[in-house]
């Protein structure tokens, strides 16, 4: 891990892992938390600056910054951003541990409470906690360079979790290419760069095969309602030079039933225990179609997305979000005054749908109920 290096954006030091990907959703400085909006991208590329808690929420709330990993980084790091905030109105030479812990679940409960279906927010916070906890053991009292350590200690956690995901996603790259056949590739949402800690998951599969050399063609699913399709994923296969074509959503039966869909590949924001998977609306319907045209249907993630406390869908949360992302194209209200509308901003597919999941760790087949729990564990 490495401290330092010019921004894009500034001239301001910043921190990063090793094997940072060009694409940066996030740059971290000693200011705070730089995000790159993705509500205003393909059209601006600009960051804004979260400087305290209650931003990083919001950016994470709003979807300036989204997607499960990306989410999950920027929670470890707005833990650190909240205590250190917290610690710099205080001028103390002792802090009370039972303070800390009750400041630290304060910062866990605002982070935690932005957004409730992608597993990896809570994951990367309960990292942070066991990190205080282990450091604060059997201490009642910290004094100041105690709690300057103890923050140097959670700045390395989070920037390991940003690290760990990155490593995941090239490993993925490498176990996931195998699998792609050439010809057209189906994706929904957006799992690139954009979603991550760099690289992307399911994008990263389609990266890597493409840098072998395979001959593909990215079919992007628009992704209604707030298009992470159309704006970010055409906009990183641009960057990156990888043949793409923009599809609506409801065009996907139609260009399978043509034989143009070789395989579908997409991330995941949620697994359960026995291979349920909670993803961005529209991925279910995706996986009743692939099964019908017998096309393989792929689902890759990191560990950090499996929650294996999660026997089964009943056990995932489902975001439900504003109306007004349906009612408006951006803008735009597209919809008569008075209607109605439902936002539910994910769908679980039953793991019977899916031909396997693609993890750093290797490839999951069925039966996924004693496979996944075998291949994914949290203690390692
Ligand atoms: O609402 P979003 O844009 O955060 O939803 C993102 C997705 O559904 C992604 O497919 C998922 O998080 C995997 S990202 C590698």
């Amino acid at each position: 891990m490495k401290k330092g290096g010019t921004g894009t954006l500034s001239k301001e030091k910043f921190f990063e892992p090793e094997g940072a990907d060009k694409i940066k959703p996030f740059l971290w400085t000693e200011k705070g938390l730089y995000v790159l909006d993705q509500r205003k991208l393909p059209l601006e590329e600009k960051y804004i600056l979260c400087d305290s808690i209650h931003k990083i929420r919001k950016a994470i709330k709003v979807l300036a910054v989204r997607g499960a990993p990306a989410i999950g980084i920027c929670a470890g790091i707005g833990f650190v951003i909240g205590l250190e905030n917290w610690l710099k109105k205080k001028e103390l030479n002792k802090f009370k541990v039972n303070k800390l812990r009750q400041v630290v679940g304060w910062i866990t409960n605002l982070l935690a409470t932005a957004r409730p279906t992608a597993v990896n927010l809570f994951w990367a916070l309960e990292r942070q906690n066991k990190v205080f906890e282990s450091f604060v053991k059997d201490k009642e009292v910290l004094s100041k360079s105690e709690v300057e350590e103890l923050l140097e200690i959670l700045k390395k956690e989070a920037l390991k979790i940003w690290e760990e995901d990155i490593k995941a996603n090239l490993k993925m790259g490498e176990f996931g290419e195998k699998l792609l056949p050439e010809g057209g590739i189906l994706t929904h949402c957006n799992t690139g760069a954009l979603a991550t800690g760099g690289y992307g998951t399911a994008l990263g599969v389609i990266r890597s095969a493409w840098n072998k050399g395979k001959k593909i063609l990215v079919y992007v699913d628009e992704t209604r309602p707030l298009l992470q399709g159309a704006r970010l994923t055409a906009w990183e296969l641009s960057k990156l030079k990888i043949s793409y074509k923009v599809i609506t959503d409801n065009s996907a039966g139609f260009l399978m039933q043509l034989g143009k869909v070789k395989a579908v590949i997409l991330g995941a924001d949620r697994i359960a225990k026995n291979g349920d998977t909670a993803n961005k609306i529209g991925t279910y319907a995706l996986a009743v179609l692939a099964k019908y045209h017998g096309i393989p249907f792929y689902v890759a993630a990191p560990s950090s997305t499996f929650d294996l406390k999660a026997e089964s869908k009943k056990d995932i949360p489902i975001e439900e979000r504003s109306s007004c992302e349906v009612l408006n194209c951006f803008k735009s209200r597209i919809t008569p005054p008075g209607a109605e509308a439902l936002n539910f901003a994910f769908d679980i597919t039953p793991g019977e749908l899916i031909t396997a999941f693609i993890t750093e760790k290797g490839i999951i087949k069925p039966p996924f109920e004693q496979n996944i729990p075998k291949v994914v564990s949290h203690e390692s």
